[in-house]
C-alpha cells in the first residue's frame, strides 16, 4: 500500500490517516459480515472518497464476494497513490478509478448503466449530511451505507442548533451524546430516505476517538419507509437529575406530546430537554454484530444489550462525588438484581440498563466504598 510520507493527517496531496487503522478494520469486517448475510457474490462497493484507497483496496484484495470496487476521489493526486497501490498488488481486473465529485460519481453508474451499487460507503472530513441523499439513491435495494462523521462537536451537543441543520435533529451535551450522535446520524439517513420511499435498518455503529460510523441496510418501498417512520422519536433527558428516556413517534398519541409529558417522571422538573428528532428504535442488528464477531475477536463486535441511553460510571460517579467502581461488579450487581445490564460499544466505561437510575445510583454508591 503506497501513502504520502506524512506523520500527521494532512489534506494536501493526499489525505491518508494511520490513527484510522482500527475504524478501517472494523468496516472490513462488516463488508465481510454483510457479504455472508446478503449470501450473494459478485458485488460491486462505491468507495465514493476513497483518498490513497486504503480502504476500498483492502475490500478488493480480502473480500472474494465483491467482484467491482470503484474507487472515486476529487483529489487526482491521493487517487494516483491508489491505482500505483492497485498495481502493486494486481488487483487491476477489480478496481476502477474516477475523479469526480462524490454524487456526480454516485448517481452515474444509476444514469449510465441503470444500476445502483451493492455497498456504498461515504467517507468525508466533517459531517457526511450533504452526500446522504445521493448515497441513498445509489445503493440497490437491501444494499448498505455506511457513512463516516467526524463532527464531535455538533453531534456531541456542543452545536445543538448546527445539529439540526446537518441532521434534522438537535444534539444533546449528555453522559451519553455519543450514543445521540449515532442516533441523529441514523436519524438523518432515515428522514432522506424516507422522502423517496425508501426505508432502513441499522446493522450497527461505533464511535473511536473522532470518528463516528455507521452502518445500515437500505430497502426500497413505501412499506419500508412507514416503518422506517414509526422508529423515529425523540431523547428526553432531565439535566437536573440525570434521568433520561427515548419515546418513538408510534408511541405517542395523534396530538404528539402533552406538555405533561415533558416534566421530569423522576423529580419533577417542567423543563425536560429534547433531543432529536432522531432514530429511536435499536441501532445494531444482533445478528449482525455476531456475524461480525466470526470473522473479528476486536471488542466491538462484543455482544450488546438493546437498551438505548446508557449510563457513564465515572460522570455518575462524580456526580455522586465517589471513586468510580469497577464496571464489571455494577453490571454483576445489577443482574443479581433482576435487572438487565451489559457494556457498550459506544463507551467503556458505561452501562446499558433497564434498572431505574436511583437503582443504579445506590449500586455504584455501595460499590465505591
Ligand atoms: C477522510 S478522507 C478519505 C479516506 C479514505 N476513505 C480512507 O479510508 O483512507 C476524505 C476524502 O474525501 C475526498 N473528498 C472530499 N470532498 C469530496 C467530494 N465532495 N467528492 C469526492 N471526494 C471528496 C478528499 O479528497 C479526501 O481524499
Ligand atoms: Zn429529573
Amino acid at each position: 500500500m503506497l501513502v504520502p510520507s506524512v506523520e500527521t493527517p494532512k489534506k494536501i496531496p493526499a489525505f491518508f490517516n494511520p490513527r484510522g487503522k482500527l475504524v478501517r478494520e472494523v468496516s472490513i469486517v462488516c463488508y465481510k459480515a454483510y457479504a455472508k448475510l446478503i449470501g450473494k457474490s459478485e458485488l460491486t462497493f462505491a468507495d465514493s472518497m476513497a483518498g490513497v484507497g486504503a480502504r476500498g483496496l483492502r475490500i478488493a484484495a480480502e473480500i472474494e464476494d465483491f467482484s467491482k470496487v470503484f474507487l472515486n476521489d476529487t483529489n487526482a493526486a491521493a487517487l494516483s497513490f491508489a491505482k500505483k497501490s492497485c498495481t502493486i498488488n494486481g488487483l487491476q481486473g477489480k478496481c476502477f478509478f474516477s475523479v469526480k465529485e462524490a454524487c456526480t460519481f454516485l448517481l452515474s453508474r444509476e444514469q449510465n448503466a441503470g444500476e445502483r451499487f451493492d455497498v456504498v460507503d461515504v467517507d468525508p472530513f466533517g459531517t457526511p449530511a450533504p452526500f446522504i441523499d445521493c448515497a441513498i439513491r445509489a445503493t440497490r435495494h437491501r444494499g448498505l451505507i455506511s457513512l463516516s462523521a467526524t463532527d464531535s462537536a455538533v453531534l456531541c451537543g456542543v452545536h445543538p442548533d448546527v445539529a439540526i441543520m446537518k441532521y434534522q435533529g438537535r444534539s444533546l451535551r449528555t453522559d451519553y451524546c455519543h450514543e445521540i450522535g449515532i442516533r441523529l446520524l441514523f436519524g438523518a439517513l432515515a428522514f432522506s430516505a424516507m422522502k423517496l420511499e425508501i426505508g432502513i435498518e441499522p446493522l450497527f455503529s461505533h464511535h473511536d476517538q473522532h470518528y463516528f460510523r455507521v452502518y445500515s441496510k437500505v430497502k426500497v418501498g413505501n412499506k419500508y419507509a412507514r416503518e422506517t417512520y414509526s422508529q423515529i422519536g425523540y431523547v428526553l433527558h432531565c439535566f437536573k437529575c440525570g434521568a433520561r428516556g427515548i419515546v418513538q413517534f408510534k408511541n405517542t398519541s395523534k396530538e404528539g406530546y402533552e406538555s405533561a409529558d415533558l416534566a421530569c417522571i423522576r423529580c419533577g422538573n417542567k423543563s425536560v430537554s429534547l433531543g432529536g428528532p432522531c432514530w429511536a428504535g435499536k441501532i445494531q442488528s444482533a445478528e449482525f454484530a455476531s456475524t461480525c464477531a466470526m470473522f473479528s475477536e476486536l471488542t466491538v463486535f462484543s455482544p450488546e444489550p438493546d437498551i438505548p441511553l446508557y449510563y457513564d460510571l465515572d460522570y455518575l460517579s462524580q456526580k455522586l462525588k465517589i471513586r468510580t467502581p469497577p464496571i464489571g461488579k455494577v453490571l454483576e450487581e445489577l443482574c443479581a438484581s433482576g435487572f438487565k445490564a451489559g457494556r457498550t460499544r459506544l463507551n467503556p466505561k458505561a452501562v446499558r440498563t433497564d434498572a431505574p437510575l436511583e437503582h443504579l445510583e445506590k449500586i455504584v454508591a455501595r460499590l465505591a466504598r
